[in-house]
């Protein structure tokens, strides 16, 4: 299988308060073509600063990032982000909110009404198209920003926590339409998430990062598709994979204390 992105030797690090500090410290890793990989780590370990650096948003300190072989300069059309924190337009309605990546790629009115009008429902927002953002809960503003990202089918996502600010019933649906939409579109996907249940029902393989970004564990889920999120969690496959997976956070988490105890 072919590789869509390959993180080589990425160092990166900000200063805060006069001070260096490491975030990213020669991290590799390799995504292959139409994977869904999903990575968790403890609060801290770079995990945001990664995914920025991969969709070209923020410069390496040293090392490369490619995407299918060509180092990584900025923005690629081919990739949708779905960042931490929100980003829609506050002068936007929803609806228009959601148009606005097939504004950039000159599709026409009617075409992209019809498209933002399907990935609306397919979120759960219809009836909501004419709001605007600051007239949104949390959650729908996510799913708002889910239903922009997927408007382009982009080959590559880039997630960030999409489904952390949703209550339980309806993470649960859309993990399923994510599922789904994936198998049909397979896409590559490199998924960020805090839940090791959701890392396990979504992805092909889970990474837990730790100090530096370090890869602390990295496991394939071998539990197979279709998968419904509502039951895989009851498989014997998925307990003790689901315990390995702690103990390695356990641990990265103990890292990420100490490190920061010493900074
Ligand atoms: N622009 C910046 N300037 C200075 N420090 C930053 C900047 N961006 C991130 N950091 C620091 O880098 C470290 C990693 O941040 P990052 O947002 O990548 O973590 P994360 O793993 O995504 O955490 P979380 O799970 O809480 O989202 C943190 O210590 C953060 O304070
Ligand atoms: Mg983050």
């Amino acid at each position: 299988m072919s590789i869509v992105i390959h993180v080589e030797q990425l160092t990166k690090s900000f200063i805060r308060n006069d001070r260096e500090i490491l975030v990213l410290h020669n991290v590799n890793l390799e995504i292959e073509s139409g994977s869904f990989v999903v990575i968790a780590g403890p609060s801290g370990c770079g995990k945001t600063t990664l995914l920025n650096i991969v969709a070209g948003l923020l410069a390496p300190g040293s090392g490369m990032v490619y995407y299918k072989g060509t180092p990584i300069s900025g923005p690629r059309l081919e990739m949708g982000y779905l960042t931490q924190k929100d980003t829609l337009m506050p002068w936007r309605t929803v609806e228009r909110n959601v148009e606005m990546p097939l504004e950039i790629r000159g599709v026409p009115a009617a075409e992209r009404r019809r498209r933002a009008a399907e990935f609306i429902r397919l979120v759960g927002l219809e009836g909501f198209e004419k709001l605007y953002p600051h007239e949104l809960s949390g959650g729908m503003l996510r799913r708002a920003g889910l239903a922009r990202m997927l408007v382009t089918m982009p080959e590559t996502l880039l997630m960030d926590e999409p489904f952390a600010a949703l209550d339980a019933q309806l993470r649960l649906e859309l993990q399923n339409e994510l599922l789904s939409l994936w198998s049909r579109q397979r896409s590559s996907v490199l998924f960020v998430t805090h839940d090791l249940e959701e890392a396990i029902i979504l992805g092909d393989r889970v990474v837990i990062l730790g100090t530096g970004g370090q890869v602390i564990a990295d496991e394939p889920v071998l539990l197979p598709r279709p998968r419904n999120a509502a039951h895989i969690r009851f498989r014997p496959e998925f307990i003790s994979l689901h315990r390995r997976l702690w103990d390695a956070l356990m641990e990265s988490r103990q890292q990420v204390q100490r490190q920061e105890v010493r900074l």
